[in-house]
């Protein structure tokens, strides 16, 4: 079956995780590996990768999603704010629903991505409050996801939606 990966990343987090599944998935089904872009299309299955902005999926990939028709899709993201498991799913959730009539969803995977220094420095500037605190210990958490346990999660998430 030939499949095709895509991704948006602004800092290089969901890049990481999209170029992670080129050593997981047979190179030789591989149609089209990047940038969201309407080359991926033909392909029967389709690996999405998006980065969250404001709780949902990037404008970007919200745009490609709405030019699938039959595809099966796994759908992969990074978040800033992974502390939680339960928002990680909403996120996902989220996402989901953006999926056309026709589109099979075949799983799912979210981790943390670190953020710019220049969000920590913001944080910093912050008067000192326990939504301060919290924000920078989240901050702290992310820095070096996706990490090698994050890519392995991912490919269990992948093999398990095979
Ligand atoms: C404009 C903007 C909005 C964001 N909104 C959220 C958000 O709502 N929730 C969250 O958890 N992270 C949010 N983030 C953090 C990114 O989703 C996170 O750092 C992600 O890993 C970036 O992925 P990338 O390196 O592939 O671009 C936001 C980042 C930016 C720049």
């Amino acid at each position: 079956m030939q499949y095709s990966i895509v991704y948006s990343s602004r800092t290089g987090n969901t890049r990481r995780l999209a170029q992670s599944l080129l050593e997981v998935l047979p190179a030789e089904g591989c149609l089209y590996q990047g940038p969201v872009g309407e080359q991926a299309l033909a392909a029967e299955r389709i690996y999405i990768g998006f980065w969250t902005d404001k709780g949902t999926c990037d404008g970007d990939t919200a745009e490609f999603l709405a030019g699938l028709t039959h595809q099966q899709v796994f759908l992969f993201g990074t978040a800033g704010f992974g502390g939680s498991p339960a928002y990680l799913e909403s996120i996902l959730n989220r996402v989901r629903e953006l999926l056309p009539p026709g589109v099979r969803y075949l799983g799912g995977f979210m981790c943390q991505g670190e953020m710019p220094s220049a969000v920590r420095k913001r944080y910093e500037a912050m008067e000192d409050s326990p939504r301060r605190s919290a924000m920078l210990e989240n901050f702290d958490r992310a820095v070096g996801h996706p990490d090698g346990e994050d890519i392995n999660r991912l490919w269990a998430a992948v093999r398990a939606a095979e």
